[in-house]
């Protein structure tokens, strides 16, 4: 079971004892690509801006803001080197990887004219399509998806097949949350570049899994949420390429953003990051996210994935003579598992589950589109993190094989 000691490492995460005490049975938590549970070392991170260093950052001249500017710009630094970006002011924090993508899609707006395309796919999420459906109709653009392969996957030639002269961005997941395929990300942003498109890589369920080099991809911005990543709610971050941020209009006004305005409506704005930091940000979200990445980089991002791939070959081979369970992602490369039971509707399997102490996601996923490429109205979907052991995975499989009376009822 990889390079680490989950059983060790699962005491870092105060959740686990707290929560049990609650229960009068064993807790397994399977619903990571919803959100993660946090370690004690990102909560501590969090509240030291409460407890130690509390002011507004960007403002003061006092000693007190200055430390909480230096370590802002710690937390800045940490992630940028937790991407490999060229440069920290490549870095913009939001309040979540939503954010991150509306504020993309808002900002080239301007470079699409009508007619123009841009180009998803039908596994996107909810975040990664909508922002660009506003911007479709504000600038009477058109939007274009990658037709996906039979199991679901964006490869590089499907890719090519929609690309057109009118083409101007390309915006696709990197890990869909659903199926939790691993895209070819690298490949797909040379195609698209090929083109001259821009590529906009919604990092949301990638990130807190793997290694993602945003200067090995060449991507042109990448979009993630501190939450599924170990880290605080309300925090998130927009990386883009620092000569396309200062070319880019920012989604949010407000102050820190803008060097000055005057009373016939100029508005200069301040350099990226703080271009697209409008108004007291999230301080405390920042320091706890940086303390995140930090966290991560100790286990080892190749260790969890690892740890996620064993685990996941654990439940498929419980479950592979189980002819009642429909896994629509059996090859998938990440630690989400979607699924139903046949004859059982999702969201009744996943209260089923929560009975026997499991917590898993049922419906939708935000992906609404997807569910007519899968003909079904719902899935139940299994995600694992690094904080998942054998005896989880375990539960799980016993849970879905011995489903009790209720499952009986509908095989039969
Ligand atoms: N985006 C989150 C998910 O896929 C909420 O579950």
């Amino acid at each position: 079971m990889g390079k680490f000691d989950v059983d060790k490492l699962r005491r870092d995460f105060p959740i686990f004892e707290n929560y049990s005490l609650m229960q009068n049975k064993r807790f397994v938590y399977l619903d990571s690509a919803a959100t993660t549970f946090k370690p004690r070392q990102v909560i501590q991170a969090a509240d030291y801006y409460y407890e130690y260093c509390c002011a507004n950052s960007h403002r003061g001249d006092y000693d007190l803001a200055h430390m909480v500017d230096v370590k802002y710009l710690e937390a800045r630094k940490t992630v940028a080197k937790f991407l490999n970006a060229k440069d920290p002011a490549e870095i913009s924090f939001t309040s979540g990887a939503s954010m991150s993508l509306n504020t993309i899609a808002y900002g080239l707006s301007d470079i699409l004219n009508e007619g123009d395309e841009i180009v998803l796919s039908e596994a996107e999420h909810a975040s990664n399509v909508l922002p660009w459906f506003s911007v479709a109709e504000m600038k009477k653009v058109n939007i274009k998806y990658v037709p996906l392969t039979k199991e679901g996957r964006v490869t590089p030639s499907n890719l090519e097949k929609v690309i057109t002269s009118r083409t101007k961005i390309v915006s696709l997941a990197q890990v869909t949350n659903v199926l939790g395929y691993v895209e070819p990300i690298k490949e797909l942003i040379s195609v698209a570049h090929k083109h001259n498109c821009l590529f906009v890589v919604d990092g949301a369920q990638s990130v807190p899994h793997m290694k993602v080099d945003v200067q090995d991809l060449d991507c042109d911005f990448l979009a993630f949420s501190g939450h599924k990543m170990l880290g605080p709610t309300g925090i998130g971050v927009m990386y883009g390429k620092l000569e396309l941020l200062k070319k880019m209009k920012p989604l949010l006004s407000g102050g820190g953003m803008n060097s000055r305005f005057d009373t016939c409506g100029n508005v200069a704005y301040e350099l990226p990051p703080a271009k697209f930091e409008a108004g007291t940000q999230n301080i405390s979200g920042a320091f706890g996210l940086a303390r995140a990445c930090q966290y991560l980089e100790e286990v080892g991002l190749d260790n969890i994935v690892e740890h996620e791939r064993e685990l996941r070959i654990r439940l498929l081979d419980g479950i592979k003579s189980n002819d009642k369970i429909i896994i629509y992602n059996k090859d998938a490369d990440s630690g989400i598992v979607t699924f139903n039971i046949k004859g059982v509707f999702a969201q009744d399997e996943a209260s089923l589950l929560n009975s026997k102490g499991i917590a898993v996601r049922s419906g939708q996923h935000c992906a609404k589109i997807l569910m007519d490429f899968l003909h079904t109205d719902a899935t139940v979907r299994a995600s694992l993190y690094l904080y998942n052991n054998k005896e989880d995975i375990d539960q799980f499989i016993d849970a879905l094989n011995n489903g009790g009376d209720f499952l009986d009822a509908y095989f039969n």
